[in-house]
C-alpha cells in the first residue's frame, strides 16, 4: 500500500499522458488510418532510434533494462495480480482517462490491459527485435490475428506470401474474409512485379510474409517488400518465428514483427505464447480501451508465463548459435549422402546469399532444415526409424526444442492449405521438416541419422527378388 501511495503522490506531479509507451516517433504514421491509433504526445527522437536499430540483437538484449526483484532479487518479481488498487477514487478515473499509466507513476489498471511482468518481457522482446515497443500475447496466432485486425479494417486488403504457416494461411484465406470481409491476395513474395501488381494503394493495408517461410525455408527480401509496401501506404508485417536473433526484420525495414514465442524463444516446448514488436503507437493503440485488439479480444499472457520466458531470453542467442551450427552440419552431410535438402545455409539454396547479407553476423542460418523424401510413405518411414529405431529425434510439430522435432508438413502443419496451394508453395508430399536440436553430441546424432537412413534401403535379398521380377517381366515382353 505504501508503494501505491508513493505512486499516487508521484503521479500528481506528472503531465497527462494518453499512452503507456512513450513514443519516439517511429509509429507516427500508424495514426493516420483505421488502425485505432491516436496522435502522439512526444516529439520524435530519431537519434535514439538509429542507435537501437544498429545494434546486434544479442548486444541489444544484454543492454536492455534489467528488472530486479522486489527484495533485491537478481530476478524480477512476478506481478501475479489480475487487478490493481488505488488510494483515492480520482486516481481510478485518471487511469481510465489515460492520464496515468505504466510509465508515469508505475500505475496499472487490470492485467488484461498492461501487466508489469508482461511489460518487462515486452521490453526484452523490443530490444531483441530492435523495435520501439513490444507486447506479448497468449499465442503466436493471437499475436498475428490481433495485429491484422488492428491494421486492416473491415473490407481491407492484405498481400501475403503464398509460403506461410498453414494456420496463418487459413486465417487470411478463410477466417478473416468470413468474419470481416478482409481479403488476401497470395503471391510469390520474391517476385517484386507480382507484389507490386497485387498491392492496391489505399486498400491494401498490410504486406505479410515470414522471414524464413514455414516449411519451405524461402527467405523474404525484407528491404524490397518494405519499399513496395511503403510506396503503397501499407505496413510490412513479418513473422520472424523461424529466425529470432538470426535476422532482425525491423532493422531491415519491417514495420511490425510478430512471433510465435512458443518456438525458439521459449525453447522448452512447454509454453504457447506470442509477441507483437513494433512502434509504440501501434502497441498502445492495440491496448486502447475503446479500439484496441489486445484490450478487447483479450489474448492475455499470464504474468507467470511472462516471467518464465524472461528467464529464457538471455540464453536465446546461445541456443540459436548451436541450433544453427548443428543444422548446417547436418544439412551439409545429408546433401553429401545425395539427399534433397533445403537449408538456407547451403550455398546452393536460392536465398543463401540473401540471408548471408541480411542475417546478423555470428548467428548462422537458423535451426530449420527440410529433407524431401519424394513420397509421404518414404517420409513416414524415415521419421519412424529416426524416432523409434535410432532415437535421433521426435515426431512432433513445432520447433525450437532442444530435441530434434520432425514432421511431414504436407500432412500436418500445412494440411490446412488446399493441395493446389501447397503445390504452388513448393510443399511436396515427402517433405520432412526438421527443427534441429542441440542435446547429445553432433556425432552421436549424426550416427543415429545414418543408421535410420540405412534402414530405408530394402535388404539385399529383397533387392535381388525385385531385380529378378523385373528381368522376368522384361523377358515375357520379348
Ligand atoms: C511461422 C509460424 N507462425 C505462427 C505460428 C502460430 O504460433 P502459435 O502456435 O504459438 O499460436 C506458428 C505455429 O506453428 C508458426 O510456425
Amino acid at each position: 500500500m505504501a508503494q501505491a501511495m508513493a505512486a499516487v503522490v508521484a503521479s500528481d506531479l506528472v503531465t497527462p499522458l494518453k499512452r503507456p509507451f512513450p513514443n519516439d516517433g517511429l509509429g507516427d504514421e500508424n495514426n493516420n488510418n483505421n488502425n485505432g491509433g491516436a496522435p502522439d504526445e512526444k516529439p520524435p527522437q530519431p537519434r535514439a532510434v538509429a542507435r537501437r536499430r544498429d545494434a546486434d540483437p544479442a548486444t541489444a538484449l544484454a543492454a536492455a533494462r534489467h528488472e530486479f526483484g522486489e527484495h533485491g532479487g537478481v530476478n524480477m518479481s512476478i506481478e501475479a495480480s489480475a487487478t490493481f488498487t488505488v488510494m483515492e477514487p480520482d486516481t481510478m478515473r485518471r487511469l481510465f482517462a489515460g492520464e496515468l499509466g505504466p510509465d508515469r507513476g508505475d500505475m496499472y489498471i487490470y492485467s488484461r490491459h498492461f501487466n508489469p511482468t508482461v511489460l518487462a518481457l515486452g521490453r526484452q522482446m523490443a530490444a531483441l527485435e530492435g523495435t520501439e515497443a513490444a507486447y506479448c500475447t497468449a499465442s503466436g496466432m493471437s499475436a498475428i490475428s490481433a495485429v491484422l485486425m488492428q491494421l486492416v479494417g473491415a473490407g481491407g486488403h492484405v498481400v501475403a506470401s503464398r509460403c506461410l504457416y498453414g494456420g496463418t494461411h487459413a486465417l487470411l484465406s478463410r477466417f478473416l474474409p468470413r468474419v470481416s470481409g478482409v481479403t488476401a491476395t497470395f503471391v510469390d513474395a520474391d517476385d517484386e512485379a507480382a507484389v507490386r501488381a497485387a498491392v492496391r494503394p489505399g486498400v491494401t493495408r498490410v504486406v505479410y510474409v515470414e522471414t524464413v517461410s514455414n516449411p519451405t525455408l524461402a527467405v523474404a527480401d525484407v528491404p524490397m517488400l518494405a519499399r513496395v509496401a511503403h510506396e503503397a501506404g501499407a505496413k510490412l508485417v513479418v513473422d520472424n518465428t523461424f529466425t529470432p536473433v538470426v535476422v532482425s526484420p525491423a532493422r531491415l525495414g519491417a514495420d511490425v514483427v510478430v512471433h510465435s514465442v512458443s518456438k525458439f524463444i521459449s525453447g522448452g516446448a512447454d509454453i504457447i505464447a506470442g509477441a507483437i514488436c513494433g512502434p509504440a503507437s501501434l502497441v498502445n493503440a492495440m491496448m486502447d480501451l475503446q479500439d484496441g485488439a489486445l484490450m478487447l479480444l483479450g489474448p492475455t499472457m499470464n504474468a507467470k508465463v511472462a516471467f518464465e520466458l524472461s528467464e529464457r531470453l538471455p540464453h536465446l542467442p546461445l541456443r540459436m548459435q548451436e541450433h544453427s551450427r548443428r543444422a548446417l552440419a547436418f544439412a551439409t552431410r545429408m546433401q553429401g549422402l545425395g539427399l534433397r535438402v533445403a537449408y538456407p545455409g547451403l550455398p546452393d539454396h536460392p536465398h543463401h546469399a540473401r540471408l548471408a547479407a541480411v542475417g546478423n553476423p555470428g548467428h548462422g542460418f537458423g535451426g530449420m532444415l527440410c529433407v524431401d523424401m519424394g513420397t509421404e510413405d518414404r517420409a513416414n518411414r524415415l521419421m519412424h526409424h529416426l524416432q523409434n529405431t535410432t532415437q535421433f529425434g521426435l515426431m512432433a510439430v513445432s520447433l525450437g526444442y532442444y530435441e530434434t522435432l520432425m514432421s511431414c508438413s504436407g500432412s500436418s502443419t500445412s494440411s490446412e492449405m488446399p493441395p493446389e496451394d501447397r503445390a504452388r508453395a513448393g510443399i511436396s508430399p515427402g517433405l520432412v521438416r526438421m527443427s534441429v536440436g542441440y542435446n547429445g553430441t553432433l556425432e552421436q546424432r549424426w550416427a543415429q541419422f545414418e543408421r535410420a537412413l540405412a534402414l530405408m534401403q530394402p535388404p539385399q535379398h529383397q533387392l535381388k527378388a525385385a531385380a529378378d521380377r523385373d528381368a522376368d517381366a522384361a523377358g515375357r515382353k520379348h
